[in-house]
Order: C-alpha cells, then structure tokens, then sequence
C-alpha cells in the first residue's frame, strides 16, 4: 500500500503530515510512502532525512496522487478553503484521503469531495474515547496553539512575565486570565504558570476546575450554572443567550484586571460564543493583550478581527488562525504521530479495514463511492438517509467503492 504526503498548498502553512520518524512503523505494516519534494523543508525535514528512512521522493504533486493508495494531507480542501480545490481534479474513486476537512463548517467542499468518489476520513470527526487519545489530532493542535498564544501575549504585552526583585525595584507579575480551560487553555495555563504570571481560568463545564488547580492556576467561579454543560465525548454543550449575556457581565471585572486575556471557548460546529464585549475591552488597561484562539469561528471577543491582529481602545487584539502552524517541527511531530497510528488502525494486511461496528472508523469516514456516508453529516446537512448505510450506526454499512480497495467487515 502506497502512503503519498502531498506538500501542503495553504497559504503560509508549514506542517507537513509525515515526518521521517513515523516511517519505519508504516513500513513495517507493509506501507510505503511517496512525499512530494520539499513536503517537509519548512517544517524542518529535509528530503534527505525522509529518502534515509525509506521514503521515495515525487517531484510532482500529480504523481503523489497518482500513485498513492491513501493520501495524507493536514489541510485538505474543506479545511483549507482558500487553494485546497486543485486537488479536487487529483482525487479518484480508488482513493483514500484521511487528514482535517472541516466537515462540521464547509458542505459545499465536502460535497465536491464527495463527488469524486475518494474514500474520505475527517480527523477532526475522531471520537473521544481512550483509545483515540493517540488519533486525536484536535488536541496535539489545541495543545501546541494554547502554548504559542501566551507567548504571542508574552511578546506583545510592554509588561514583564514574572515578578522580579531586582536592584532596580520590584517588578509585579502580570495578570493572565484564561477563558476555556480545555486542551488548549490548560496548555495556555500550565506556559504561563511557567513565564511566571499570575494565572487564572473560567470554564463552564465544572469538571475543569480540579484540572487548572492542579496547573496551579486560580479558578474563577461565576454564580451561574450552565445546563448540561457537557456533552458524552467531553465537549461543551451550546447554551442560549440569556447564559451567555450572564456570563458577559460577571466576567466583566476579571476581564478588565487582567493584562492578558487568552479565550479558547468553543462550540463544535457552531459559532463561538461572545464573552467578552467591546465595552470590556475598553475597560482593559492600554497595552493589554487579548489573544483570541476561537477567532476562526468568530471569535470570543467582539472585537476579534478574524485572520488579523488589530489593535483597539489601545488593546492588541490577536486572532490569527491556525497558530500550530507557527511551530511546524513539533506541530507536524505531533500529526504524524496521530496519523500514523490511526493508519495502522485503518490498514491490516495491506487493506483498508473498513470494520463499521469499530466507532474509530465508523465516526471518521466522511465520504465514499460519490456519497457522504457520515451519518452525522447526513443529518447535519440534512440528507436523507442512505438506503444501506442508513443503519450506519448498526454497523451495516457498505461503501459503493470498488471491492478490492478495501475490506468492508458486516457484523
Ligand atoms: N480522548 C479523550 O477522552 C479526550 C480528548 C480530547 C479532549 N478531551 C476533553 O474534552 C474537554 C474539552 O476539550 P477541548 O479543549 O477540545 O474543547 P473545545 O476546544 O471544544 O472547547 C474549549 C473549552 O471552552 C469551553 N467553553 C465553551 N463554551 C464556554 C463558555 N461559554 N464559557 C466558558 N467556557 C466555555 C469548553 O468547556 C472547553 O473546555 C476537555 O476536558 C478535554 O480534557 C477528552
């Protein structure tokens, strides 16, 4: 089985899906892998570290898709929605493409994925469950993103990080205040609690609590309780307006003592949550920081400005997108890694297991033989039901693709 990493065509990203470590456990389950030249270089790896450990190299972008069984990308079109459709004409019906799509924010890219017949599996669609832990490529990002937010906010605060008792007088520490304490904000916590500021955190769901007090962060409570704050895979459940208009006004005065708010409160698939207004980050001093890690989804501030870093009421605003990619060496480490071991899930005996009573593969699998055969997808997007797959989660699906690319397994 052919395993082809095509360079990633987003503009400015720098993670590569692969890197040369992962190769030798994929070759021993019989994989080989065909990388597009220089796929890795500003990442890190070099091509010659990828031939060294067994890979071929493809001059050609159309010769990686030509000859490779499964395609491994990060952004593939869907997720990357600004160059990702030049690979749509690459795409074939005897395909694989596994890597993030965006199923939950782009139908249209995921119905034109579709269209093509590729066997699709959506990354971001992993289930939450112990044994997905080393396939959960949302949290390998979450956690290199909350770390390169504080220092984001590090290195445009005009503030110090720690205290500082030095000859030329005492330096207090500046105040951090995370909104969000999941994958990314505990990470967010845990790089400021080790620049030496004062950090607290807010979520909805209680359950965080104990986890930012045992980062050695305060927890800020609020008088209110959110209704079934979370959901059975461990996401925050979306909550109506009143909670949120609540929430605004008893985060005010937080907000507006801290010098570095970093907010990561997001709902999948939905618009994030406003919590913190254009009125509180006027009340915030001059030359704070608010970096906003849910800007790509809207935001968490009302004055995110999605894609740029503004600077309002003399507070720096930053909502840059996709901040894994800003450290591509271990960001692309931790994919690789994530991918791989979903691959040696996916791949026995040099066929896809395509087992639909196991809840990895049976979540993941977006598309196949021209259908989106992700019975959320289908109901997200309000398609009917497949004939067959309709009992997708009975476990009685078979894709339409070509028989021999893969074993489809009928309980
Ligand atoms: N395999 C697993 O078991 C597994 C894998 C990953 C994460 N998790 C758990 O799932 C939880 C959430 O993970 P995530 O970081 O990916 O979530 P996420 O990125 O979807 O959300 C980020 C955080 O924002 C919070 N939030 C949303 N709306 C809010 C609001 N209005 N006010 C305050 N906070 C709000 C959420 O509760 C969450 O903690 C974590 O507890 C994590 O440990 C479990």
């Amino acid at each position: 089985m052919i395993v082809g990493v095509p360079r990633e065509i987003y503009p400015g990203e720098r993670r590569v899906a692969l890197v040369p470590g992962v190769i030798a456990s994929l070759a021993k389950a019989g994989m080989e892998v065909v990388i597009e030249a220089g796929s890795g270089a500003s990442a890190g790896y070099m091509d010659a570290d990828y031939l060294a450990k067994g890979a071929k190299i493809a001059a050609e972008r159309t010769e990686v898709f030509r000859t490779a069984d499964v395609i491994v990308q990060v952004l593939c079109y869907g997720a990357n929605d600004r160059t990702g459709n030049e690979d749509v004409p690459l795409m074939r019906r005897d395909q694989a493409l596994i890597g993030f799509l965006r199923p939950l924010g782009s139908e249209q890219s995921v119905k034109e994925i579709a269209a093509t017949g590729v066997r699709a599996f959506s990354m971001e669609l992993m289930p939450r469950i112990t044994r997905a832990q080393s396939m959960d490529v949302l949290s390998s990002m979450a956690t290199v993103g909350g770390y390169k937010a504080v220092l984001l906010a590090a290195d445009m605060l005009p503030r110090l990080f720690p205290m500082m008792s030095t000859a030329a007088g005492t330096v207090t520490p500046a105040r951090i205040f995370v909104i969000g304490a999941g994958v990314a904000g505990l990470q967010a916590i845990a790089t400021s609690r080790r620049l030496g500021a004062v950090t607290s955190a807010y979520d909805m769901r209680p359950v965080a609590k104990e986890q930012v007090m045992s980062l050695g962060g305060r927890f800020v409570e609020l008088p209110i309780e959110a209704k079934d704050a979370q959901d059975a895979s461990g996401y925050a459940r979306e909550q109506g307006e009143d909670f949120y208009r609540k929430q605004r006004e008893l985060l005010g005065q937080v907000v507006s003592e801290s010098d570095v708010v970093i907010t990561t409160a997001v709902i999948p698939g939905k618009k994030s949550p406003i919590l913190v207004t254009g009125e509180m980050v006027q009340k915030m001093a001059p030359g704070s920081v608010i970096v906003d890690l849910a800007a790509e989804r809207g935001g968490n501030c009302e004055l995110t400005v999605p894609g740029e870093i503004s600077i309002q009421h003399d507070v720096t605003i930053v909502g840059l997108f996709n901040l894994a990619s800003t450290v591509p060496y271990h960001a692309s480490q931790m994919y690789a890694k994530n991918v791989a071991t979903f691959l040696l899930h996916l791949v026995k005996d040099g066929k896809l297991r395509l087992d639909i009573a196991d809840e990895i593969i049976r979540d993941t699998w977006l598309t196949d033989g021209g259908e989106i055969v992700n019975k959320r997808l289908r109901e997200l997007y309000s398609l009917p039901a497949l004939a067959a797959p309709a009992a997708a989660s009975t476990g009685t699906v078979e894709p339409s693709g070509p028989a021999d690319a893969g074993e489809v397994k009928k309980p």
